[in-house]
């Protein structure tokens, strides 16, 4: 079955933006580069569709660049708007747990759970989310939007591989893991 990865960058505190919504913090400490992608191009090689809440579409949409990912199916959750779809963004107005489930049934690549913390949460509150990559940037931001809201369900993941890399960022890459009782 196809995998839902969230891949995302998150300060020390599980913070994901600043409280209004700027992500700078990312920008200034690791800039992407050709010695040093984060594991992004591999990821786009791997995923299809991309998966996203109406906060997070707005944010990219906000930045002065075309949409990232036209040649990918992006799924934009909202429970209030329903904007006309574009080719390659569809506005999904179901229940989103319910949806990720069917998605998943489909045939296809695998599914990169963008974000933000609001749609994070409930995917892994559904034990929807079949990996984590997180790239922890070293810094401590005080407040902001977290990388998941509570109430958050206790879920036990597996480091399964760490990465130090040279602009001072770790990449972790996170398997759920199922305890035995
Ligand atoms: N650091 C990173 O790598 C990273 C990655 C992704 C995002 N971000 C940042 O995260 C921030 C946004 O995160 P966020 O947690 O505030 O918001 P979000 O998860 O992106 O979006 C929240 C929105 O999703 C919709 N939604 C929520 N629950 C729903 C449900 N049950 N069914 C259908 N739609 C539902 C609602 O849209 P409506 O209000 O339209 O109903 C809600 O306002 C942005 O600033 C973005 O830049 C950072």
């Amino acid at each position: 079955m196809r995998k839902i990865i969230l891949y995302i960058a998150t300060s020390l505190d599980s913070f994901i933006a600043r409280t209004d919504g700027s992500i700078d913090f990312l920008d200034a400490l690791a800039p992407p580069s050709n010695t040093e992608d984060y594991g992004y191009n591999t990821l786009l090689g791997q995923i299809d569709s991309t998966l996203m809440g109406r906060k997070t579409y707005d944010s990219i949409m906000a930045m002065d660049m075309p949409f990232p990912y036209p040649d990918k199916k992006n799924y934009v959750f909202s429970r209030t708007q329903q904007q006309p779809s574009l080719d390659f963004v569809r506005w999904i107005n179901d229940d989103v747990v319910n949806f990720v489930k069917n998605l998943k049934q489909q045939e296809g690549k695998d599914i990169w759970l963008i974000g933000g913390g609001t749609i994070n949460t409930l995917l892994l509150n559904a034990q929807l989310i079949d990996e984590i990559q997180l790239a922890l940037v070293p810094i401590f931001l005080g407040e902001g939007i977290p990388l998941f809201e509570k109430p958050l369900h206790e879920s036990t993941f597996a480091i399964n591989k760490i990465k130090h890399c040279h602009t001072g960022l770790i990449m972790l890459q996170l398997l759920p893991r199922q305890l035995s009782t």
